[in-house]
């Protein structure tokens, strides 16, 4: 059966006082909006419409695909208003549509496939969950079954938090924003919406009152577990969500036998692939796509984007790794930086203070020590002293270092690009290095030590 998705996304989102949209803040590194439709995509669904209003440019920008249809509702007078936007977009057809909550990101897979099996093309299906407290909810009001403790009544309509009497209030199963009904039954409701009530809207839940005038079956399915059916209206629940997302990530890692120093401290905001035996300390950052092989060590306070960090290495507190890939045993940080186009290879030592940038480092090359390698080709075992640089950019271009393998770099050199440096050369301390160094050659650039014998020392004059 044809399946439709209306996800609504047009509100201001008040509460968040923020001049960016709320669809468009970041949950886990993504865009609220972002996991509504990726899961609503995951369901393969024939069309997803989004309904944009506030912020619409940019939302639509961030969202365009080829799948997606974006209609505007222009101003915002409600959730129903908000789907009624949508009845053009929607196929003519005995399908079911799907209506999402553009701040309702954590929502599953598998209870939208519940609720749409619900619908069945032919009932209205209510996504709805029990909550200790209901406050700002639509509740679910249904019919009383007299006599039967254990049945529960068939639903009779949602009523609003600011519509509801005291009594109504105090019922605990509230709806989640979330339905599925038959596409041609939808749009003959909404075109008998009203804004007779307390906030003068077209409220998208009247939708439950005409479908039991109308006979229709209404069923509910209920969520399992609240985090998934949680909206975001501020920065306070925002933040909820995102600890509740982050454990949901721990907790998968630690079932896969990752272990984490602690899941209250550990922060994905992309994917995380991990080897066996990885460990990884308080208070890191995954960003992007990174995987880590084998008996990897995380150190704490560690921020690591689109990397590859392979067996045995350790990597050391304090350390920045983006677009990077890391050899088998190799070692680097404490307060290293490897930045894109970084390639270590195997048992590579980057200690403390040391950038890395579209450089490769081969087996056993070291540099340990307050230091930059950018554009560089660096051969086996180099040792690479303190201070050194290489001088890449000369204010227009960049330009390539090339060191041969067991070169041995002393502290404080300057590399100037473009010069290569041939295998098992030396370069004393100090060195200001502007042309090739030929293999086994040691290479001096600095100005003679020049002394002056009893020197005295200026004085200062009196007063
Ligand atoms: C809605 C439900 C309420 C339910 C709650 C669950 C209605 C009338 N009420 O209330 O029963 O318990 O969600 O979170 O539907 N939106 C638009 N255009 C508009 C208004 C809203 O696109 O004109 C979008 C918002 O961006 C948001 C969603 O619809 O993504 C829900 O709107 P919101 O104002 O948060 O509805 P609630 O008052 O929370
Ligand atoms: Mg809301």
């Amino acid at each position: 059966m044809a399946l439709s998705v209306v996800i609504m996304a047009a509100g201001k989102g008040t509460r968040m006082r923020s001049a960016r949209p709320k669809v468009l803040h970041a949950l886990g590194g993504k865009p609220l909006l972002g996991h509504v439709v990726a899961t609503a995509e995951a369901l393969s669904p024939d069309r997803c419409i989004v309904v944009t209003g506030h912020g619409a440019e940019a939302v639509e920008a961030a969202f365009a695909g080829a799948q997606r249809v974006f209609v505007r509702q222009m101003p915002q007078l409600g959730t129903g208003h908000a789907v009624q936007q949508a009845v053009p977009a929607l196929a003519d057809d005995d399908g079911i549509t799907l209506v999402l909550n553009g701040d309702v990101p954590l929502i599953r897979e598998a209870t939208l496939r519940t609720l749409v099996d619900a619908c069945a093309g032919k009932n209205l299906a209510l996504l709805t969950v029990d909550l200790d407290n209901p406050f700002g909810y639509g509740r679910i009001v249904r019919t009383a079954e007299a006599g039967d403790a254990d049945s529960i009544g068939a639903v009779q309509a949602i009523v609003e938090e600011k519509d509801a009497t005291p009594l109504q209030r105090q019922i605990t199963e509230v709806y989640t924003g979330i339905l599925a009904a038959p596409t041609r039954l939808l749009k003959g409701w909404l075109a008998r919406l009203t804004n007779d009530n307390a906030q003068g809207e077209f409220y998208l839940t009247d939708v439950v009152a005409h479908a039991v005038s109308d006979g229709v079956e209404v069923r509910t399915a209920c969520a399992k577990d609240e985090t998934e059916v949680l909206g975001v209206n501020s920065p306070m629940q925002l933040s909820d969500l995102e600890r509740r997302l982050q454990r949901r990530h721990a907790d998968a890692l630690m079932e896969a036998g990752v272990r984490l120093a602690d899941p209250a401290r550990f922060d994905l905001r992309g994917t995380l692939a991990c080897g066996m035996d990885v460990e990884i300390d308080v208070g890191c950052v995954f960003e992007g796509a990174v995987r880590l092989g084998d008996n990897v060590r995380i150190g704490p306070h560690c921020v690591i984007r689109d990397a590859e960090i392979a067996a045995g290495a350790v990597i050391h507190p304090f350390t920045h790794i983006e677009g990077a890939t890391v050899g088998a045993g190799t070692l680097v940080g404490p307060f290293a930086r490897l930045r894109p186009g970084a390639t270590l290879g195997e048992e590579v030592h980057i200690g403390n203070f040391v950038e890395v940038k579209n450089s490769t480092l081969a087996n056993g090359a070291k540099a340990n020590h307050l230091a930059y390698l950018g554009d560089a080709t660096v051969g086996e075992r180099v040792n690479y002293g303190a201070g050194s640089i290489t001088a890449n950019y000369d204010g227009a271009n960049k330009h390539r270092t090339v060191i041969g393998a067991d070169v041995h770099v002393g502290s404080n050199c300057v590399l100037v690009a473009p010069v290569e440096l041939g295998a098992g050369a030396t370069i004393g301390g100090g060195s200001t290095i502007t042309r090739t160094v030929a293999p086994g050659s040691l290479a001096i650039g600095r100005a003679r030590q020049v002394a002056f014998e009893n020197w005295e020392r200026p004085k200062k004059k009196a007063k």
